[in-house]
């Protein structure tokens, strides 16, 4: 899980992409590279942050060509043999690569057999061996005679010494775009690589590969033949994916987190409460035909869809499961015309999401992608789409696509008890309560960041802590614990309220934090009593709570929300746990955007 960029023009290639690549460090940030072309092709490349490959960068020759790559090691250590690009034995030939070549073990002693000589430990460094092998003088040529060869997902950005006016790019189940500019042309992972310089994008299909060189773009298919791509023109301006004033990306999209929500819903929901999904054909007759409904999705987005379960199940009576990816198609899942398949993704590229997805297609079951982009392999395979409207999420752990898909998921959820005529009154009262949530989402973050940011500034004492909840309130736990480990790195647990003490309560002594969820209405007498058994065991407890009253003596201190209906407080309470988290991790001094050993973008296995 890499980003990839690409540049040929009249400007200096170097900065160009850098400044790509910084906008596709959320992809992976273990090693860099870069080559360019001045003379003969050019590389630098350099294990750690971006920063040590700027430096490395200022030896390179001006070249108004070049392509780069950013890095998260899947095979191989980062280290400066493995960064890409990876070149050939005669170093004609510089290849970056996201993705994996499942067959590389074979291809490799397979190449050795002719004299090849490798120098690192990864799978892409077979490309340009294959490249050298294969040479027919024209470099798009070359790549598609290589293609047949590769087992597996790649993008792929590749340069040729004896082409220096020209780049070649192709992807096979990994994102690539191509950036249209005035006499210059861009290849990046993602959109928000291009956009300081264009907002014309061509988004290369799989099997598809760009021919760039300064007069203009070619789309081939697999024969060679020219295919008429379509150009499309991008909204999201750069200012959108800059830090606007934060001093982090995952500050600036908590706050953002109201616009996401308004513009979600507005996108579906009109004035008088109709709902419409453009990119969903599934008729009223689909809907009532639904025996069955699997919520599948990873991280962030499988903890949003344990909302659906509770609406779909629960409320609707439609039996529903939530799986997680990488676990759904090793189950042996039973899955059939009748299932309504939903996979959950924020960026839409997510590998274990998208091999679920491929599999209820093969089955025949109906399926639904809720995902944040559009031109998203899952948004360009999916029968189905819900877009959640949150705009580009940079930061690695997930706010505002998880409260947008929380909110996609309440309007499925009205759009199909319309359908099937169920649950009116309970559904009239849901739709209310989301038109609210946007302003009352505004004041939850204003009222409560002064008070959480001092908890985050106190926790820097914490070694564990506890999110405890029942129902909607242990989903928003899950995610609250997922959202502290991954950025402050303090092991955090999640557990159902009345489940504390099979076990987690032996854990509590004196002084741990335990954060109480406390509201649901019809489980609150419960849950307070969970509370009281952690606290007598010494926990320090802070709730989070729209009734403080019946809290006061049960909990340290209450972090006030206000009422909506029960289902949709999840969108309010999980506020103060993503302030929490990023509150900790920077008291903490820690890389907040770019946590660990994580990456925004999990396109392998
Ligand atoms: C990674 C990210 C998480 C995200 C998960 C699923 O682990 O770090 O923030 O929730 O992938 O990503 P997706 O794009 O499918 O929602």
């Amino acid at each position: 899980m890499c980003g990839i960029v690409g540049y040929i023009g009249g400007r200096a290639a170097a900065p160009i992409l850098i400044e790509g690549l910084k906008r596709l460090e959320y992809r992976g940030y273990d090693s860099s590279g870069l080559a360019v072309y001045h003379s003969g092709i050019h590389i630098v490349k350099t294990a750690g942050r971006l920063s040590r490959l700027e430096e490395k960068a200022a030896q390179l020759p001006p070249g108004t060509a070049g392509i780069g790559h950013t890095r998260w090691a899947t095979h191989g250590e980062p280290s400066d043999a493995n960064s890409h690009p990876h070149t050939d034995c005669t170093g004609q030939f510089a290849v970056v690569h996201n993705g994996i070549i499942e067959n590389y073990r074979e291809l490799i002693a397979d190449l050795k057999t002719r004299g090849h000589r490798f120098d690192s430990e990864t799978d892409s460094e077979v490309v340009p061996h294959l490249l050298e092998e294969l040479w027919t003088g024209d470099l798009a040529e070359t790549v598609l005679k290589a293609l047949p060869r590769l087992k597996g997902s790649y993008a792929l950005a590749v340069m040729a010494g004896a082409r220096p006016d020209e780049l070649v790019a192709v992807r096979q189940d990994n994102p690539l775009v191509i950036g249209l500019g005035a006499g210059e042309y861009f290849i990046a992972s993602d959109i928000p690589a291009l956009l300081a310089h264009t907002r014309k994008v061509i988004i290369l299909e799989d099997g598809q590969l760009a021919r760039l060189t300064r007069e203009g773009v070619a789309v081939l298919d697999r024969t060679g033949r020219a295919v008429d791509a379509r150009v499309t023109e991008i909204s999201w301006d750069a200012e959108a994916v800059e830090k606007g004033g934060y001093p982090h990306y995952m500050l600036k999209e908590i706050f953002e987190q109201p616009a996401a929500l308004r513009n979600t819903l507005g996108r579906y929901m009109d004035r008088d409460g109709g709902i419409s999904f453009p990119d969903c054909r599934l008729s009223p007759g689909d809907l009532a035909g639904i025996g069955k409904i699997s919520i599948v999705a990873c991280g962030t987005a499988y903890h949003a869809g344990l909302l659906g379960k509770h609406l779909f199940e629960s409320v609707l009576r439609i039996p529903t499961e939530n799986d997680l990816a990488s676990e759904f198609r090793y189950r042996n899942p039973i899955l059939g015309p009748d299932t309504l398949l939903i996979v959950i993704s924020q960026s839409g590229e997510t590998a274990d999401t998208l091999a679920a997805m491929r599999e209820g297609l093969r089955r025949g079951a109906r399926v639904l992608a809720v995902t944040n982009v559009a031109g998203s392999t899952m948004a360009r395979e999916a029968p189905n789409v819900i877009y959640t409207a949150a705009g580009p999420e940079i930061a690695v752990a997930s706010t505002k696509a998880y409260t947008t898909q929380l909110a996609v998921l309440a309007l499925l959820a009205c759009h199909v008890a319309q359908a099937l005529g169920r649950e009116q009154e309970y559904f009239d009262e849901l739709r209310r309560g989301l038109r609210q949530v946007p302003q009352l989402a505004e004041g939850v973050l204003a009222a409560v960041e002064p008070r959480v940011q001092e908890l985050g500034r106190a926790s820097t004492e914490w070694r564990n802590a506890f999110f405890i909840g029942r129902g909607l309130d242990w989903a928003v736990a899950q995610e609250g614990a997922l959202k502290l480990k991954e950025i402050s790195y303090i092991h955090a647990e999640a557990y159902s309220a009345g489940e504390l003490k099979h076990g987690a309560l032996a854990l509590i002594e004196e002084g741990v934090p335990v954060i109480g969820l406390a509201t649901q209405p019809e489980l609150l007498e419960k849950t307070v009593s969970n509370i009281r058994e952690a606290k007598a065991r010494g926990a320090v407890v802070h709730a989070i709570t729209q009734f403080p009253l019946l809290l006061a003596d049960a909990a340290d201190a209450c972090i006030e929300l206000p009422q909506l209906p029960a289902a949709l407080m999840p969108l309010l309470a999980v506020i103060p746990t993503q302030l929490l988290a990023y509150y900790a991790a920077a008291a903490r001094g820690l890389d907040v955007d770019k946590p660990r050993n994580l990456a925004k973008s999990v396109t392998v296995e």
